[in-house]
């Protein structure tokens, strides 16, 4: 089975011979395509309700990988014990949800020593939760799937200061490896930031000026980082 481009941009940042744990798996694609592909001996594909894991386990047995991919109900990490896996992947959930799963069982956390996230939405407080938090961006990418993008990062335990508030919205490691959709991602936030300027410049409300005023430096952050690329 083919993936589509977001699940092989996140299978893609599996290193080979790793124990995985996929948590929040829902159709169980990545674990079949990880341990087919020879990547992973072994998975643990979780998830929080039974409907999304009864079709991973339906997949999995249409496949003939029961015995390599086991399934677990349960919270965020919560299914997983101390040192069963090396890498977690968190994936196409909301950015508030992946810090709950990181927050909430953290001897399971800092018991993992990587992660592959890849969050939908609030993907910058996701990056300032990690940097606040002992743990730093890795490596990252940005993926297309039909007219949306997404970013897909790893994370390892350590510490990195972010100096420049900017790169908690645009990942460091996308400027470092020159993202070849990068400028792209750049000027669709600044089309939208845009266009909410446009509506708050015609309200006059105090609460509307100083909102006028953060949008405009973030959108001279985003230009800068735009300009140096
Ligand atoms: C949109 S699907 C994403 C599935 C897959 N990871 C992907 O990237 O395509 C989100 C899945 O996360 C599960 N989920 C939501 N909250 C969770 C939690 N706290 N712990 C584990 N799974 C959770 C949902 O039941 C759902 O199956």
């Amino acid at each position: 089975m083919k993936l589509t481009p977001r699940l092989q941009g996140i299978a893609d940042f599996v290193q080979i011979g790793s124990n995985i744990g996929d948590i929040g798996t829902d159709h169980g694609y990545i674990p079949v395509y990880l341990i087919r592909e020879k990547i992973c001996p072994n998975v643990i594909a979780t998830d929080i309700n039974p409907g999304p894991l009864q079709s991973a386990k339906k997949y999995i047995e249409k496949c003939g990988l029961t015995d390599r991919i086991e399934t677990r109900l349960g919270s965020g990490l919560e299914p997983i014990k101390p040192k069963e896996v090396d890498t977690a992947i968190i994936a196409g959930m909301g950015g508030h949800l992946i810090i709950d799963i990181l927050r909430e069982n953290l001897n399971i956390t800092r018991s993992i020593s990587k992660f592959v996230l890849q969050p939908m939405v609030a993907s910058d407080e996701l990056r300032r939760f990690i940097y606040e938090n002992q743990m730093k961006i890795e490596d990252e990418k940005l993926v297309r799937e039909k007219d949306k993008m997404y970013e897909i990062f790893t994370v390892i335990h350590g510490r990195e200061e972010i100096k420049n508030p900017i790169h908690f919205e645009i990942g460091k490691r996308l400027i470092e490896n020159k993202d070849e959709l990068l400028g792209e991602f750049i000027l669709k936030k600044l089309k939208e930031v845009e266009k909410i300027l446009r509506i708050l410049n015609k309200s006059q409300s105090k609460e509307a000026l100083q909102r006028y005023e953060t949008l405009q430096e973030r959108y001279n952050n985003l230009m800068e980082v735009l300009k140096k690329l």
